[in-house]
């Protein structure tokens, strides 16, 4: 079980960005704890982290075959990017949209995600506790189901 964790443009700022919306957790502090976790669950997990959005669809490309399933917030990228989502759509590789913030309940621009129809679903709103719902999801999906 071998699952990528895939942060977008900002998402590195954590902790110094917006700590009202985003909190105070650090982006590397988040990843340590999805490690520990990881290690719990029995899986192997990944980190990629880049504020362009080629880089990002290169690297799901690169998932293809190598990975099993992708947990990714895409942040601004999110409300704007078909290449993001043709990306995923084309890896077929599941995966589950994480936000820190609650998009929904924010500007009517954050409303909306390109990549929301090519995700097994979306996990919004409850901080970096969504990345660890995500990998608990990611991991029973892929025990129960073979995925
Ligand atoms: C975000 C929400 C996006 O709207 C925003 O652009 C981000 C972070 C979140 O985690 O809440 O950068 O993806």
């Amino acid at each position: 079980m071998k699952i990528l964790v895939i942060d977008g443009p900002n998402i590195n700022m954590l902790g110094i960005r917006r700590p009202e919306t985003y909190g105070t957790t650090s982006m590397e502090t988040i990843h340590e704890r999805l490690r520990v976790l990881a290690n719990e669950l029995g899986c192997q997990i990944n980190f990629f982290q880049s504020n362009h959005e080629g880089q990002i669809v290169d690297q799901i490309q690169k998932s293809y075959e190598v990975y099993n399933y992708l947990l990714i917030n895409a942040a601004a990228y999110t409300h704007t990017s078909i290449a993001i989502r043709d990306a995923i759509e084309a890896v077929s590789i599941p995966t589950i949209e994480v936000h820190l913030s609650n998009i929904h309940a924010r500007e009517p621009f954050r409303h909306i995600s390109m990549l929301a129809s090519v995700c097994r679903g979306q996990i919004c709103g409850f901080g970096y506790l969504g990345y660890e719902m995500a990998l608990r999801v990611a991991v029973s999906e892929l025990k129960e189901s073979n995925l």
